[in-house]
């Protein structure tokens, strides 16, 4: 069964106006637990208006989206706060770690908000920084500190891991690394994750692709043999 459905789901801005916007424009699909999904788009396309709103820090216009059977389109604020704290696990391009705590405080605190979280300290030592848990933001490299925010994220435990440009801040070969660790947290946590990028190389790593465009999916397509990280060149 499906954890999540998305059905003609609408975001529009300024409605009624000269400058109403369909950032979504009727977007429906089904995401199976354990799938590592890319969406692909250029700037513009509605991917973040898209995974804000899985992610409970949007709300839709119109249309539904069910997650575990639920219809967040419905909920109101304190039902999505609930949601954002104990369901989604958000990775940012920017990382926005807090930069006056720790790379442990940034992922402990994350923790105490969750139901059942993982531990903070065996996270961060899972995204390969066993070393760096005392080290401030400032104090590491942008490839660490994105390895901080998805601990921060994973650590939660939550049903869906939404990576909005995740490699998009870093050099090829960190960003590489990243997607890599991505995917096999993916895997070994059995993590619903969606990644949304407009670079067309991630893409060719995942297993299921959608193309976004002028908010409507225009592609969903499954690659029963995608490429391993190190076979694509960015
Ligand atoms: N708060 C808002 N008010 C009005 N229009 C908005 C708002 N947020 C987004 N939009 C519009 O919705 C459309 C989709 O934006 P979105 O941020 O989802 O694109 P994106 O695919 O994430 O692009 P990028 O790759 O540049 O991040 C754009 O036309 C954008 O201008
Ligand atoms: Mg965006």
């Amino acid at each position: 069964m499906p954890n999540i459905v998305v059905k003609d789901l609408k975001k529009f801005y300024n409605v009624g106006t000269e400058a109403e916007v369909h950032a979504l424009d009727g977007v429906s699909f089904d995401v199976e637990p354990g799938e590592f999904i890319v969406i692909l788009g250029a700037s513009g396309a509605g991917k973040s208006t898209l995974l804000n709103i899985l992610g409970g820090m949007d709300q839709a216009t119109s249309g539904e989206y069910l997650l575990s059977g639920e219809n967040v389109v419905k909920y109101n604020d304190k039902k999505l706060q609930e949601l954002r704290r104990k369901k989604i696990g958000f990775v940012f391009q920017f990382y926005n770690l807090m930069p006056n705590l720790t790379a442990l405080e940034n992922v402990a605190l994350s923790a105490s908000v969750a139901e059942n979280p993982f531990d903070a300290e065996e996270t961060l030592k899972d995204v390969g920084l066993k070393g760096r848990l005392h080290n401030f933001p400032s104090q590491l490299s942008g490839g660490e500190q994105q390895r901080v925010a998805i601990a921060r994220a994973l650590v939660k435990n939550p049903e869906l891991l939404l990576c909005d440009e995740p490699t998009g801040a870093l050099d090829s070969k960190t960003g590489a690394a990243i997607l890599s660790l991505l995917m096999e947290l993916a895997e070994r946590y059995k993590k619903t994750v969606l990644v949304v990028t407009h670079n067309a190389k991630i893409a060719d790593v995942a297993k299921r692709v959608m193309r976004i465009a002028d908010g409507k999916i225009v592609e969903d397509i499954h690659n029963p043999s995608p490429k391993k990280v190190d076979e694509i060149s960015w």
